[in-house]
């Protein structure tokens, strides 16, 4: 089964693909993350990426789609969580172009909706573990060892878009990019909407009756 995550910066993606690969047997193409891994090692990719991600702008299709390309030549038939792609017109048409090429296809779309006023707050005061990537919140979740993840021990950083000048940007972004995209895949009437103004639990739980996995 292969999913996508869709829905503003900050609304809750990366937390509801941790959940489900803690449970089930998915594997999760969070693009973002392979963007900034890539920024880590200092690669072409990374070096193209990081001028348009410190401004809060999307990365070139054409960069984006390749990258995407390449993950799914390697994969291993595991179903697979896109987290954070596509969020353009031209890379949903790209990957079902991609997936059909391979006998496969997008089994559910799931829409993350969320009021945009609160996704500052979450943006601002989100911390991620360097090591393992397990996500916290200064206010809603803080780690019970500081400034350490609670899970390995690694430290806990900010993001370097996740800055209020950077994420105005973002959410623009996303009005003028993702949400045409949004359109797009209800337009096929393959979207289906959770509320991600619940508790990260209850969120959970909606997209497990969406994926049909609920006991
Ligand atoms: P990316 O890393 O994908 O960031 P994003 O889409 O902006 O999403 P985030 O990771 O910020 O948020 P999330 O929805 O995962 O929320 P999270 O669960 O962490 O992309 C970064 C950049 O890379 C882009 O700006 C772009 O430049 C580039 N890029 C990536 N993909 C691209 C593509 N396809 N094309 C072009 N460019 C691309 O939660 C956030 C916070 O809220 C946390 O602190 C969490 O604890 C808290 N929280 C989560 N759920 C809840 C809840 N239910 N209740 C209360 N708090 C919650």
């Amino acid at each position: 089964m292969n999913l996508i995550l869709i829905g503003a910066p900050g609304s809750g993606k990366g937390t509801q693909s941790r959940l489900l690969i803690d449970k089930y047997n998915f594997v999760q193409l969070s693009t973002g993350d392979v963007l900034r891994a890539a920024i880590s090692a200092k690669s072409d990719v990374g070096m193209t990426a990081k001028c348009y991600m410190d401004q809060g702008k999307l990365v070139p299709d054409d960069v984006m789609i390749a990258l995407v390309e390449d993950y799914m030549s390697k994969q291993s038939g595991k179903s697979v969580i896109f987290d954070g792609f596509p969020r353009t017109v031209a890379q949903a048409e790209s990957l079902d172009s991609m997936l059909k090429k391979n006998a496969a296809r997008i089994d559910h779309i799931v829409y993350f909706k969320i009021n945009p006023q609160i996704l500052v707050k979450r943006l601002t005061g989100r911390r991620t573990c360097s090591q393992c990537g397990e996500i916290y919140h200064v206010e809603t979740k803080p780690s019970s060892k500081g400034h350490l993840c609670e899970k390995c021990g690694g430290s806990l950083t900010q993001r370097a878009d996740d800055k209020e000048e950077v994420i105005g940007e973002r959410l623009a972004q996303f009005e003028k990019n993702t949400g045409p995209t949004i359109e797009f895949y209800r337009g096929q009437k393959r979207l289906v909407e959770v509320d991600s103004m619940q508790e990260p639990e209850v969120v959970f739980k909606q997209i497990e009756k969406v994926l049909d996995l609920a006991n």
